[in-house]
């Protein structure tokens, strides 16, 4: 059986990637820095890439990572995780013999101008010359994401969206299905991208979010100023690479 140790598994992604890939028969460990109990044919370790606890013994005999762990938006704190974290996956990856690990990045990291996507594009290269096997998937905005943000946005009092910002939102279950097939399928040393079925604009799917929850929130057509919102309204946060996800957000709303 295929041993996938998966990082970050307690996040968005990580649920549904856990879920999916012990459905499909793969042995999972799963790794939080909080203990958790076993379940649903899913192991779980304490690891902490921030500090290395527990990722020497999580990876003893692993074939595959997929690695999600990260902490955006938090300063010093984001570097840590995302790139010394990534250097001590990659370096017990290194000394496990693992024959592949995935890493999920974020599609526009390497053509937007944002601190974030800045050290995302860093960890990709990490990985890249990390001397292990490895394929990157840079991945549109989730589901989740996308609610969340016009969640936290209608709580102060509207649902604010650039009216010219393209968005392709994509669903967790079908990043988690494509990266169970690239485990089967192998690494490619290639930096390859997934995004939603459709390109919709921010205020479009603002309006289908406002909708679906039957609020009476307005929403307020903001452009995002300076280069950052003209490298998002270039489209930089789209891909036409295929395959794509299939489950829109107008069916993830309906849910
Ligand atoms: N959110 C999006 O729309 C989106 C879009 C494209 C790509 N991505 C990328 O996809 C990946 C997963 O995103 P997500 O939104 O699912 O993430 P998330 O929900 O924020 O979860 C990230 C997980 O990282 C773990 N983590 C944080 N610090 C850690 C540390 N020091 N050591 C070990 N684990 C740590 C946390 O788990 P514990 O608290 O259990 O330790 C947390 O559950 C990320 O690389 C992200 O950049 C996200």
């Amino acid at each position: 059986m295929t041993s996938v140790v998966v990082t970050g598994a307690s996040g968005r992604l990580g649920r549904a990637v856990t879920a999916r890939l012990a459905a499909e028969g793969f042995e999972v460990r799963a790794l939080s820095r909080t203990r958790r109990a076993d379940g649903g044919g899913v192991r779980w370790a304490v690891a902490d890439l921030t500090t290395g606890e527990g990722v020497g013994a999580a990876l003893a005999g692993a074939d595959a990572v997929v690695h999600l762990a990260s902490a955006p938006y938090k300063g010093g704190y984001t570097r840590r995780v995302e790139l010394d974290g990534t250097g001590t996956l990659l370096a017990a990856a290194r000394a496990a013999g693992t024959g592949h690990l995935v890493y999920v990045s974020i599609v526009g990291v390497d053509r937007v101008p944002w601190g974030y996507y800045r050290i995302k594009l860093a960890a990709e290269r990490l990985v890249r010359d990390g001397g292990v096997p490895w394929t990157t998937l840079r991945a549109t905005q989730f589901h989740e994401f996308a609610a969340e943000i016009f969640a936290g946005t209608a709580r102060l009092g509207a649902v604010v969206a650039d009216p010219e910002l393209p968005v392709q939102p994509v669903d967790v279950r079908d990043v988690a299905g494509h990266l169970a097939w690239l485990i089967e399928r192998g690494p490619s040393g290639e930096v390859e991208e997934y995004g939603g079925p459709e390109v919709l604009t921010m205020a479009q799917a603002a309006r289908q979010w406002l909708l679906s929850r039957r609020s009476r929130r307005r929403l307020l057509r903001v452009r995002v100023p300076g280069r950052l919102g003209r490298a998002f309204r270039a489209g930089h946060l789209t891909t036409s690479a295929r395959p794509a996800g299939k489950i829109t957000w107008e069916e993830y709303l309906a849910g």
